[in-house]
């Protein structure tokens, strides 16, 4: 059920991103920076919220004026930051559901991954409760509102002695040091929630925290344009003497307020508690069947620090060296973190395919798919093409090719293969051509796969593809599960490309010896990861 669930979102992503990615370019695809954006829109809400807290007054009596006076008398710029401070607040919430809509269609959230999505659950608490005060201290109609609803949910638990919806009968029982609270709640409650979205990026390497610059910019823009077409304002007034018959509710923060009326407060809470119940077990429904996590092999391994570079979440550290060899450091595997992408193979120099001898032996491995492995997967595949034209495919498990029956090998992930593995395939005439198939651009399963892959190809981060190997024999195809049509033709256009061009020159063809029949690729039900 909660796969099929999965399947629709990622086709509904996968068919939304498609045009973003022609649009935009896969680097400034907005759904790819959902979380870099979420940060951006903190920072305006930040900034924007402490340039309105100059002109605004804490008093009950006053802070509906001050904010009429910042709104009207200072235009401009303060009453273009109030609007920028709703806006930009209203984006995080749009941001922040996509985000975890979009994570979950990826199933980024189970197995090791738990801990991000986790730590999800507190921040959408806080964003609210954050968002909620600070509709109380414009003391408006709204306010009015959202105050008397929100003390009526909070009274409906059994915490407060003092019902406190009781301050909201009259002007008289609302007192300036419970206005305070909400004050001093509105501004700790954010700072809080910035501890916590600090927490939650913690397990991954590198995390999007910031927009590209083009991204941002447009963001910006967009704020700015919709605050001058429709700017913030109040809504008259808070009265205790009155019930506020109708307000403009904000439906991004909001939409659970008129269903108090509806259904009730004991519903909303039950509500809301089976919807993070939910959001807290859902990494374990089913749980990922973990395969075994990356391994040190220290007398392969030189302290580079390379794997510990490329891992994308944070599983490897570099420690003391232990074994007496003349190297400061070695790699360390924190087991809990790995998700034996195999990222790390790929960026180890030891990871040398040519090496001769039978026991292919590297810094770092999986137990459960080896570098060898993967040598002799590779040499069996290519054992099976024809003359002329033939392409070997190596594919990511996660990605449109790993269907393919033919000629390819499935991999954790394309980053595994180190660049000389392609070497190897050519200079031994394994093959003629090699594609490198992985994830869509912007949607890499294991978050840097794909961009490690092109920076290795590019020659712009170790370990190289060397320059003796023919670029026009390799081609990379990025395409999600769901665009396996276009993996399919892009292959067979580099075939035809293949087969067009003069034969290689070869410089060390492989020993018969050496192709020996290998186990399968990972069966299907595996590499979906459900137990
Ligand atoms: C304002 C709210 C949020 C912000 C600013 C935010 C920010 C981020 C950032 C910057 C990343 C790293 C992205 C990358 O570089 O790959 C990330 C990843 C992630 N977030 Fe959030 N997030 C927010 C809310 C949530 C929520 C509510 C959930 C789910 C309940 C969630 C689940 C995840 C998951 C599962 C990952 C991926 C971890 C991985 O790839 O292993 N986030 N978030
Ligand atoms: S297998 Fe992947 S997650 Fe594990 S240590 Fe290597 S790069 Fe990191
Ligand atoms: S990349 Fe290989 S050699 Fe370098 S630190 Fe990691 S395991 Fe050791």
């Amino acid at each position: 059920m909660i796969g099929a669930i999965r399947g629709v979102l990622r086709a509904g992503f996968s068919v939304i991103e498609r045009p973003f990615e022609r649009l935009f370019t896969p680097t400034l695809n907005p759904l790819a920076q959902l979380g870099a954006l979420g940060f951006f829109f903190f920072w305006i809400v930040a900034v924007s919220g402490i340039y309105l807290f100059i002109f605004f007054d804490t008093g009950i009596e006053r802070a509906y004026q001050s904010v009429e006076h910042l709104t009207w008398d200072y235009r401009f710029h303060a009453g273009v930051m109030r609007s920028f401070h709703r806006y930009a607040s209203d984006l995080m919430v749009v941001m922040m559901v996509v985000h975890l809509l979009r994570e979950f269609s990826l199933d980024h959230y189970r197995g090791v991954r738990w801990f991000s999505w986790i730590t999800g659950l507190p921040i959408i608490w806080l964003l609210y409760v954050s968002g909620i005060t600070g509709y109380w201290l414009v003391w408006d109609k709204l306010a009015q509102y959202v105050a008397i609803v929100s003390s009526e949910l909070l009274d409906w638990l059994p915490i407060f002695g003092e019902p406190i919806a009781r301050n909201f009968i009259s002007t008289g029982t609302l007192t300036s040091r419970f206005f305070s609270l909400m004050v001093f709640m509105h501004v700790a409650v954010p700072l809080f929630l910035l501890f916590i979205m600090w927490i939650h990026i913690l397990r991954i390497s590198r995390p999007k925290m910031n927009p590209p610059r083009t991204l941002a910019i447009l963001s910006l823009v967009a704020l700015v344009a919709v605050s001058v077409w429709k700017p913030a304002l109040s809504q008259g007034q808070a009265d205790l003497a009155t019930v506020p018959a109708e307000v403009g509710l904000d439906w991004f923060y909001l939409p659970l307020y008129p269903l108090t009326g509806i259904w009730g407060n004991g519903a909303v809470w039950a509500f809301l508690g089976a919807f993070s119940l939910m959001i807290g077990l859902m990494p374990w429904l089913p749980p990922l069947r973990r395969a075994k996590p990356a391994e040190i092999d220290l007398a392969h391994c030189n302290g580079c620090a390379r794997c510990a570079e490329d891992c994308p979440y944070e599983a490897i550290r570099m420690v003391p060296r232990s074994d007496g060899m003349p190297f400061p450091t070695q790699a360390a595997v924190n087991a809990s973190l790995c998700v034996s992408c195999g990222i790390c193979v790929g960026a180890c120099p030891s990871s040398t395919p040519f090496r001769r001898s039978e026991d292919l032996r590297t810094g770092i491995d999986l137990p459960e798919y080896s570098l060898k492995m993967l040598r002799e997967r590779v040499i069996y595949a290519a054992g099976t093409l024809k003359k002329p034209g033939r392409v070997l495919v190596l594919a990511c498990e996660h990605g449109a090719a790993a269907g393919r029956l033919d000629a390819t090998v499935v991999m954790p992930c394309v980053a595994m293969a180190p660049p000389s593995l392609i070497d190897f395939v050519l200079s031994r005439d394994l093959a003629d051509g090699v594609v490198v198939a992985g994830c869509a651009e912007s949607a890499c399963y294991n978050r840097l796969g794909v961009q490690w892959t092109e920076q290795r190809f590019a020659r712009q981060r170790d370990p190289y593809l060397r320059a003796r190997v023919p670029r026009e024999r390799i081609a990379t195809v990025w395409a999600s599960p769901l665009e396996m049509g276009k993996a399919q033709s892009a292959i067979a256009d580099f075939a035809a490309h293949i087969a067009d061009l003069p034969p290689m020159r070869l410089r060390s063809p492989l020993p018969v010896s050496a192709v020996s029949r290998p186990g399968k690729n990972r069966e299907p039900a595996e590499l979906k990861g459900d137990s």
